[in-house]
């Protein structure tokens, strides 16, 4: 399996739940249930469903039944059953999906493809396991050009941690070229029929509590020392300062992508 795919131990998938999921997650959760019409009846599929925001959100709006959240991750699956015990949780790779073809209406994958060593496979899985005339609904981070924050975040690690510091950040922005998606979603055999650019907010205390939470809620805190984690913190703080809202929080623009695509029936 790739060094880059989001694998955390018990803690640091509790951190995410309290701490990722308000401050970055959690908004778009909605917006891709909404534009994907999930709706009453329907069988959904979170596919690395995480700590299981998006299954939650759809959960909320048509009832438990039918819902079932997977992900290769078996802490982020404890943490998720944790929050929701009434959901279905299931260890699953996205590469592999343990359904038969069309069990679901609908099937949503949020801030995880780029992820996925095998995008292409990844995204035919989905569709194979979406019902005719269903609907695949994705969300991505844009690309890292068009971060104003995150873009000074990655510079500063790259600059401190070197290459192998910044894999892990740059996977996040690696799936924001909008034509390549397109295509991605048209080779599963999937009509786009739906995509918004969103900017969203990644909400902390302070720089200081951004850089904590994109160290030590994912693999990155395993690959530096402590004086280069120092040195992170230091350069973020003075680079981050036009984020900073009247009340001293940390206002950090997330650009993301919400493409919806259909299956033909
Ligand atoms: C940034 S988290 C997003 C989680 C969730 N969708 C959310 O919005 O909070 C990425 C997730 O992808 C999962 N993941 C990575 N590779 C995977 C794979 N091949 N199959 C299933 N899940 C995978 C990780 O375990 C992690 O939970």
């Amino acid at each position: 399996m790739s060094a880059e795919t989001f694998q955390l131990p018990l803690a640091a998938a509790e951190i995410y739940e309290s701490e990722f999921v308000p401050a970055i997650f959690a908004e778009w959760a909605p917006l891709l249930v909404g534009m994907a019409g999930v709706g009453p009846g329907q069988a959904v599929l979170d596919v690395a469903c995480g700590t299981g925001i998006v299954a939650r959100v759809a959960a909320d709006h048509i009832g438990t039944e039918g819902v079932v959240g997977v992900d290769l991750n078996e802490a982020m699956l404890t943490v998720a059953r944790r929050v929701r015990p009434e959901l279905e949780w299931r260890r699953a790779d996205a590469l592999a999906l343990p359904f038969h073809a069309e069990s679901f209406d609908t099937v949503l994958c949020q801030m995880a493809l780029m992820f996925f060593p095998d995008r292409p496979r990844a995204v035919a899985e989905m569709a194979r396991v979406t019902r005719a005339g269903g609907r695949v609904g994705l969300v991505v981070p844009a690309a890292i050009e068009d971060q104003p924050a995150y873009r000074l975040l990655v510079d500063i690690v790259r600059e401190h941690a070197g290459q192998d510091g910044t894999s892990l950040l740059d996977t996040y922005w690696s799936c924001g070229d909008l034509a390549g998606l397109r295509r991605l979603v048209e080779g599963a055999g999937l009509r786009p029929d739906g995509l918004r650019t969103h900017i969203g907010t990644a909400r902390f205390g302070s720089p200081d509590e951004l850089v904590t939470t994109e160290v030590e809620g994912t693999p990155l805190a395993e690959r530096i020392s402590a004086e280069t984690y120092r040195r992170i913190r230091r350069d973020a703080r003075e680079a981050l300062r036009p984020f900073i809202a009247d009340d001293g929080t940390l206002h950090a623009p997330l650009h993301g992508h919400v493409l919806i695509a259909t299956k033909a029936s």
